[in-house]
């Protein structure tokens, strides 16, 4: 599939994406709620604590070795987006790095709505951290005996509004992802460092998100988001395993692969991409919990599009009407 057009400027590449010093804020809105007081309740093991009591240990080994699993969920109307799906991922996530969860997977469930109710919460977002738990100064997971568990459920906005209509632009992360033989990330562990770096390249480039490579050069997934194309009216997405790296397995990359691409009628194919085919899409937009469906318009000084497609406005617009109906899935 050729990407080549003579109108399109330089693209960026592995090496010269991130080097794109920008003086242009970040339009990034993101923000949990900043009153370090009573709000909101958040459950830490057991217990439902106001905000500035719910602390963890120094020897927590989340905190230590960022030795632990997490979950980002949505709330809409009350109910949880995809519960099911995040419950399966939590736990199986967990299996892989050898944690044993305390609770069943009903229990937390009860948990994730104690906490919205103790909240009052119709919209939101929900935090859950399986920690390896108290241990000692030393890595062994066996000194950590009982593993603990968060969830958090306060508000979020990542992107303004307009950005949605408009479109980011992203980066090019020179950092690769981590190789699935050092780390799967499919495995969405406390262990975020890679990722974090990475951002870090796109807020140096006055970015929001950055795509990230394998070391062997296939398109994995942005920091937070995965990554859809649509050339010549398909839908096109990176596997789960891209050459020696991979991608988180997104709980909104399935509703968009089975639900709202079928809806749309609009074919979805997973492929291994190099960046030049991203770069000659017609469109092209990330996916994930927080940012929902969000359009780039440009990674680095080439451009895509000019603002959201028509294809990313369809699929986005089919998103709002279920998150927003009395049918918000919760399996
Ligand atoms: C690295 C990474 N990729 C993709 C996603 C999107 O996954 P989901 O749609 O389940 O939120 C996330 C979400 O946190 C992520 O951290």
């Amino acid at each position: 599939m050729s990407s080549t057009t003579a109108t399109k400027p330089a693209r960026p590449n592995a090496t010269n994406g991130a080097a794109q010093q920008q003086a242009a804020p970040a339009n990034l809105t993101a923000h949990w709620n900043d009153d370090p007081g009573d709000k909101p309740l958040i459950y830490v093991n057991g217990k439902l604590l106001p905000k500035r009591d719910a602390v963890v240990s120094v020897y927590d080994h989340g905190l230590l070795y960022g030795d632990g699993v997490f979950e980002g969920i949505r709330i809409y109307r009350g109910r949880i987006f995809k519960c099911g799906q995040h419950l399966e991922r939590l736990y199986r996530c967990a299996e892989q790095i050898l944690l044993k969860i305390p609770v069943s997977p009903k229990e937390m469930e009860q948990i994730m709505r104690d906490t919205i109710a103790a909240n009052g919460l119709q919209e939101g977002y929900i935090r859950l951290v399986v920690t390896r738990g108290f241990g000692t100064l030393g890595l062994d997971p066996r000194r950590c005996p009982v593993a603990g568990v968060i969830c958090i459920a306060d508000q979020i906005r990542l992107y303004s509004e307009e950005s949605y209509k408009s479109g980011m632009k992203v980066i090019v992360a020179q950092r690769p992802k981590t190789p699935v033989a050092c780390l799967d990330p499919r495995i969405k562990s406390l262990n975020y460092l890679n990722n974090i770096l990475a951002k870090c390249e796109a807020i140096d480039a006055g970015c929001d998100e950055a795509i990230m490579l394998s070391t062997d050069g296939f398109v994995t997934e942005c920091t937070g988001d995965n990554i859809f194309i649509i050339k010549n009216g398909t839908l096109y997405t990176t596997p789960s395993v891209c050459g020696q790296s991979g991608l988180l397995e997104g709980v909104t990359r399935r509703f968009v692969m089975e639900t709202l691409a079928k809806e749309c009628n609009i074919p979805v194919v997973e492929k291994l991409m190099r960046l030049d085919e991203v770069l000659g899409a017609d469109e092209l937009f990330l996916t994930g919990t927080a940012a929902e469906i969000i359009a780039v318009h440009s990674v680095g000084d080439f451009k895509i599009s000019d603002g959201e497609g028509p294809i990313t406005a369809k699929l986005r617009q089919r998103f709002r009407q279920i998150v927003t109906s009395d049918h918000v899935p919760e399996d």
